[in-house]
């Protein structure tokens, strides 16, 4: 018998500006990529709290993907340097934690740059497919792991404004 082929569950945080309008784009173009992401959307990439990716994985995500306008192009001036630094600290984090760095990913992507964006997308489920499933919150239920995600989304609804 076949083996079941592992889908991954992605958390996408995309900065309402360059990403979100990048997968928007993409979807208008019809450009078919891996539909593993729930996207959250909000004002900047800068706006990601390092914790905001531990609640993700820790809720059932195997992996999260943040993606923000390119450095140098960001709508709230430097914002996104901020997110480097903090994606930088947040990796040696994971691997204290001992998670593949390789399970949360930042990438940049301009509103008219949908197809490279369906690239990385495309190119991170199959990098989690080889890593396998997280297992973080091995206790949770199928119907858990949806609750959470639902909360998760509804939560950063409350959180499109940029802290500086
Ligand atoms: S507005 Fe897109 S990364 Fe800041």
């Amino acid at each position: 018998m076949e083996r079941e082929r592992f889908e991954p569950r992605i958390i996408g945080f995309f900065c309402n500006w360059c990403s979100y309008r990048a997968a928007d784009g993409a979807g208008t173009a019809r450009v078919k990529y891996a539909p593993n992401v729930r996207v959250i959307r909000l004002m900047c990439s800068g706006r990601v709290d390092p914790s905001f990716v531990l609640k993700a994985l820790a809720s059932g995500a195997d992996g999260v993907l943040i993606a923000g306008c390119h450095p140098g192009e960001c709508h709230y001036i430097e914002q996104n340097y901020k997110t480097m630094r903090r994606y930088a600290m947040l990796t040696q984090t994971l691997r204290a934690l001992g998670i593949s760095e390789r399970r949360v990913r930042l990438v940049w992507a301009s509103a008219a740059e949908g197809t490279q964006l369906a690239a990385a997308v495309d190119e991170m489920v199959e990098d989690l497919r080889l890593l396998g499933p997280l297992h973080w919150s091995a206790n949770l239920r199928e119907e858990d792991h949806e609750a959470a995600f639902e909360h998760i989304l509804h939560e950063h609804e409350q959180a499109m404004e940029v802290t500086r």
